[in-house]
């Protein structure tokens, strides 16, 4: 591509537009409020900037549109099926594709199939769904980052890396026969959206080859991966993104993606593999909770619009642009000191919180209280990774701090323009000036599975302001 100038545009131009829920400061106290400080619980539309998730947010465009409208509701052998199955063999090579309603349904089935009491999945980090769905077979789910992942001020290009010694360490003490698989998240959600490179895929390709064990991915931000590697990896520089990404999957044995992030959907996903026995397995369950073969969960429209979804996401002029917005918007705030995992990963920026706020014990939910805090002085939404989402507490009840406390400011998908971001950048920055006035909070209730989405918070030690 050769783009000399230093402003990155956005490669679209607008053709449908929604309006921003604008709110006073006064409003959002009140909502705050009533939605007892937990961000969940407020209505989108009064949301003026929402960075809650790049998962089925992002915009499609006029071509993916086009394709609902020609997609084929036939039940079985739908020709939307044939496209987007046409579509996803010839990006991974795998032999058996399985169209699921999103990444979940696919990992459910998975590990239904392959997982069990006994059982290790291994991986560089598993997200939350896959480990609950790990978890939920009876297998347990351990993961393996680099250290550099963990120190997250000191830059690294490939932080989404697997400690490959670690892993072949463990692998030798539980038994190789007791891990059906080893999964590599592309690029690594729970850790940053940092990627993983090509050299890491290899070794663990190796890895997996040497005592038998079948190598996945979860290739939700799959593009996104493969484009770092080009901007980062010795040797890449002048390679087709199209081809990193085919030579990522080549490396594995199978994959599962949420097509809501790097196929720009709405709603979607599938499983892919070469391995007749798992699949022929997988189907079954895939009739018996999704749908038929041919379907699996979805509508004709949304295979259409996965299909057109994975070609545009390895538009390189896309790419540049996706990967330059998260930057952007992390070297904006590391200006105005607020710290961050640096470098900003694929799909947003996650702000330390604990580093940020220091006055505040994890007991106090540091992130959560930042989040509040943003959403309170700039109706902007983001989301905690921190010691609410975690969920982990002693016999008494109480909160045990998380290792992290990281609000995530995740980015749709062709959805703000710069603006918007420099917007998001003056608010934190004014928060940054008056930080040791933001408050922390207290849990008033809390289920004990997956708190986070429906806990209820208040100020810690009276109402603030
Ligand atoms: N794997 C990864 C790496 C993910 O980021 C997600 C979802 C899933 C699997 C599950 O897919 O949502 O389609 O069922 N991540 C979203 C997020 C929810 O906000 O990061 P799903």
């Amino acid at each position: 591509m050769d783009w000399k100038w230093k402003t990155i545009i956005e490669p679209f131009k607008i053709k449908s537009v929604e309006p921003l829920g604008f709110t006073t400061r006064e409003e959002r106290l009140k909502i705050l409020n009533a939605a007892h400080y937990n961000l969940f619980n407020i209505r989108a539309e009064k949301v003026l900037i929402d960075l809650l998730t790049d998962s089925g947010t992002g915009a499609m465009s006029a071509a993916q549109w086009g394709g609902i409208m020609i997609g084929d509701e036939s039940y079985a052998g739908a020709r939307s099926y044939y496209t987007f199955e046409r579509e996803v063999k010839g990006l991974t090579g795998f032999a058996e594709i399985i169209p699921v309603h999103q990444g979940r349904a696919a990992e459910k089935i998975l590990f239904g199939v392959i997982g069990g009491r006994g059982k290790y999945i291994i991986s560089n980090s598993h997200f939350d769904t896959t480990r609950a769905n790990v978890e939920f077979s009876g297998a347990q789910a351990v993961d393996f980052p680099v250290k550099e992942a963990l120190d997250f001020d000191k830059p690294a290009p490939f932080k989404g890396n697997a400690d490959i010694t670690a892993m072949e360490k463990f692998i030798n003490e539980k038994g190789a026969k007791n891990i059906p698989l080893c999964v590599m998240t592309v690029t690594n959600n729970s850790l940053g959206g940092q990627p993983v490179s090509m050299e890491n895929l290899k070794a663990a390709q190796n890895l997996c080859r040497k005592h038998g064990i079948p190598l996945f991915l979860d290739c939700a931000r799959f593009a996104e991966n493969a484009y770092f590697i080009k901007l980062r990896e010795k040797g890449y520089a002048q390679c087709p993104v199209r081809e990193i990404a085919q030579e990522m999957f080549e490396l594995a044995d199978g994959a599962w993606m949420s097509s809501k992030k790097d196929a720009l959907v709405n709603i979607g996903g599938f499983l892919a593999m070469n391995n007749r026995d798992w699949s022929a397995k997988a189907r079954q369950m895939l009739i018996l909770t999704e749908g038929f073969n041919t379907y699996g969960g979805l509508a004709g429209r949304d295979l259409e619009a996965i299909a057109i979804g994975l070609r545009e996401v390895l538009d390189e002029n896309y790419l540049q642009y996706r990967i330059r917005s998260a930057q952007y918007l992390g070297e904006g705030l590391l200006k105005r000191g607020v710290p961050i995992i640096n470098p900003p990963g694929g799909h947003g920026v996650y702000v330390n919180a604990r580093k940020f706020l220091p006055h505040l014990k994890p007991q106090r939910f540091p992130a959560q209280s930042l989040a509040c805090a943003l959403y309170l002085e700039g109706g902007i939404r983001g989301v905690e990774i921190g010691t609410l989402m975690f969920g982990r507490r002693d016999a008494k009840n109480n909160f045990l701090a998380a290792p992290m406390e990281l609000v995530r400011l995740a980015m749709p998908r062709r959805v703000y323009t710069q603006s918007h971001i420099d917007y998001v950048i003056e608010v934190l920055g004014a928060l940054a000036k008056k930080k040791k006035t933001i408050k922390g909070l207290e849990v008033v209730e809390a289920p004990k599975v997956l708190a986070h989405f429906t806990a209820k918070l208040k100020p810690a030690g009276g109402r603030s302001a």
